[in-house]
């Protein structure tokens, strides 16, 4: 009998287990890469089921799950890392009104409740000690969290310093911080200029924003805030509401959408407004939260493990629309990537008319079992660009003529080659790097863009005229157009053909990072680039490269070593690399430092783990001016391992195998003393 039980209980037993993996991994894509996976409601109906199965299996609690602590975006290099006064919990969600009246239901009767705004940010916890800001912290694992005062103090609403005689000694302010979405559009264009990847949404971009190491970009970008919650001890009023109006007057920077309701009709009537008005708000909103008013019984209801009981949030639904999709069409990208793309009936959703939206690769497509003249319902939720989320059903027909989905096209659309799949990848991709079109104009496209030769005067338009015109071909054309050629082709006269010249000359001096930057290895980004270049200064030693060796830098992994070591592999890409050395482009950095010693010459170093006295790559720095050779991998000719915290455990294990010695930094740092 027991045994007939178990084997039902398993599927279930199985599906708890791969939920915390799938929601421990949603969460670290949310709060560290900046990447959501999944929209907020998924996750909410995965965490629900989760929390369900725990409660049937209670012999399988675990207290690492998803279900017992709150999403973490530790582990940013640079800040320091401070334990909270007050944990920062997170909220519970609802999206219906009988949720709310659940809710309700459960709070003493004739509750006050304050509706309030649910900014769309991140949340942030500013320390006040004698009225001076002395702390901004973020979220964290909402048991510590990074501070990020110095990016903080770019807010212009944030004050600094409060001159008052009533404030009490110590009191912290939380808040959302937030990219206003003028700011937010204004950056993701700028972004797409430079070939950067673009923000999903302003919450992502005010994420990365508070992570930069550099508060000049930080202020730049014009990040706002907006506080909704004040705790210490001591402190004046007794309703959330009387605090708030407090702060206010104290300087701080409070959404003047507050309001205090006694029924869930007011609160369901605050909704209806706010859903419609937050439209034309500066800030991002994804709901309302509801607050008990009276601190005493806030006190009373208390804490769950993650969330307050007196407090929940009410998400509003994804705007959702059904359109008509009339074709599939298919986008050749830089790196001769096809996408294909949705073109649809034009419709109004939050704001803006959609009319395209990408349908990623050709799996996705079989996942919707969507194709042309399918009515689709088309979404705009937390991610700016719009999503195909599904069809509505149709009328089934039994023309065997009409294919269920589409076939994704064999050859590419722009230059007819046998497109290729790569292993692994959901991609298919058009091989024909030096001939394709817009492979062509992209990669001059990257090399001529800001953060690469930088060379102004050549825009998208200019390089697509002088390409039609056949004047450039690929990036080393850049170096033999002349003056004449430019200022001959409609809408460039002399002035304009000079001012490129001018920045092709300037190109020149760029230095050898950006340089391998710009000839767009596939993978090779702005820092790893800078990372090769430190170790390869100059272009020959990086030809002779071999995959392992590459793999040896920070950041480079196999498939980036692969794609630089088949770059040099190329007659063409060696062509094109002479003559950019003849047009006297920088192929060399500055000569590597002198040898500081030679206390570890002929050593094979492994680096691992996280380290609190120098960086790892100052580390790696100081093993080459040592005379050693910092390597990947743990072998049997490893020397030995310059071992941080957490030290990766299979690292670890083979270390131990083949008994190699682990030494501290503090050991380190004596050895080449
Ligand atoms: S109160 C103990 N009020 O929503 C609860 N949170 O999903 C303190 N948020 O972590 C939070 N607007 O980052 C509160 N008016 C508001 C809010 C708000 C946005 C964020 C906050 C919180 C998250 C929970």
């Amino acid at each position: 009998m027991m045994d007939l039980f178990s084997a039902i209980e398993e599927p279930e037993r199985e599906e708890l287990k791969a939920l915390r993996k799938e929601l421990e991994e949603a969460n670290y894509k949310y709060y560290v890469l900046n990447m959501p996976t999944l929209s907020d409601r998924e996750f909410d109906e995965k965490m629900h089921r989760l929390q369900t199965l725990e409660a049937q299996f209670p012999d399988m609690f675990d207290p690492k799950s998803p279900t017992q602590h709150v999403g973490s975006d530790l582990g940013k290099k640079g800040f320091e890392q401070v334990k909270h006064k007050y944990p920062m919990l997170s909220l519970a969600n609802s999206y219906s009104r009988e949720e709310i009246e659940d809710w309700v239901r459960k709070l003493p009767s004739g509750v006050e409740i304050v509706c309030e705004l649910k900014y769309d940010g991140l949340s942030i916890s500013l320390w006040y000690e004698h009225g001076v800001l002395v702390r901004a912290l973020t979220r964290g694992d909402g048991q510590q969290g990074d501070d990020v005062i110095a990016n903080i103090k770019t807010i212009p609403s944030i004050p600094w310093r409060i001159e008052r005689d009533d404030i009490p000694e110590f009191f912290e302010l939380r808040g959302e911080v937030l990219l206003p979405w003028e700011r937010f559009e204004a950056l993701n264009k700028e972004r797409e200029e430079q070939e950067e990847p673009l923000f999903a949404n302003p919450r992502n971009a005010a994420s990365g924003t508070l992570k930069l190491q550099d508060p000049k970009e930080v202020a730049r970008r014009g990040l706002t805030a907006y506080l909704y919650y004040m705790l210490g001890e001591n402190l004046p009023g007794k309703t959330h509401y009387e605090r708030l109006q407090t702060a206010k007057e104290w300087g701080f920077h409070i959404s003047d959408a507050i309001k205090v309701c006694h029924s869930v009709d007011e609160v369901m009537a605050y909704i209806a407004y706010w859903d419609t008005e937050r439209k034309n708000l500066p800030v991002a909103t994804d709901g309302i939260v509801l607050k008990v008013n009276n601190l005493a019984q806030q006190e009373e209801l208390g804490y769950t493990a993650k969330t307050p009981r007196w407090a929940i949030a009410y998400k509003f639904p994804a705007e959702k629309q059904l359109t008509l999709l009339k074709e599939i069409t298919y986008q050749v990208g830089r790196t001769g990537v096809v996408t294909p793309v949705a073109n649809l009936e034009p419709v109004q959703l939050s704001g803006t008319v959609v009319q395209r939206a990408t349908l990623h690769n050709e799996d996705f497509i079989r996942s919707l079992d969507i194709r042309p003249g399918d009515m689709v319902w088309v979404e705009k939720g937390g991610e700016i660009i719009p999503k195909i989320v599904g069809r509505a059903d149709r009328e089934e027909t039994s023309d065997p003529r009409i294919p269920r989905t589409p076939s994704f096209p064999s050859c590419c659309p722009e230059c007819g080659t046998p497109l290729v799949r790569v292993d692994g990848e959901a991609a298919w991709r058009c091989p024909n790097e030096t001939g394709c079109p817009p492979q062509i104009k992209g990669k001059i496209e990257h090399f001529v863009s800001r953060k690469a030769m930088d060379i102004e005067g050549l825009g998208e338009e200019t390089i697509d005229l002088l390409y039609q015109k056949g004047l450039l071909h690929n990036i080393a054309d850049i170096y033999s157009l002349r003056q004449a050629d430019i200022a001959a082709q409609e809408r460039l006269g002399d002035k304009s053909a000079q001012n490129i010249l001018d920045g092709i000359e300037a190109s020149k001096k760029v230095p050898w990072a950006r340089v391998l930057f710009a000839l767009g290895i596939r993978m090779v980004g702005e820092t790893t680039a800078k990372k090769i270049a430190r170790v390869y200064n100059t272009i020959d030693s990086l030809q002779w490269a071999t995959a392992e060796q590459l793999c040896a830098i920070e950041d480079v992994g196999p498939q980036i070593a692969e794609n630089i070591v088949k770059y040099f592999e190329d007659i063409r890409n060696l062509e094109i690399l002479d003559r950019l050395r003849q047009a006297g482009l920088q192929m060399e950095g500055e000569a590597a430092a002198e040898p500081a010693s030679d206390k570890l010459a002929g050593m094979s170093i492994v680096i691992s783990g996280t380290f609190s006295l120098h960086s790892r790559d100052e580390y790696k720095a100081m093993i080459e001016a040592h005379g050693g050779k910092n390597v990947g991998s743990v072998s049997k000719k490893t020397s030995f391992i310059l071992a941080g915290e957490n030290m990766g455990p299979e690292k670890l294990k083979k270390a131990e195998a083949l008994g190699i010695r682990l030494m501290s930094e503090e050991e380190f740092l004596e050895m080449i003393k």
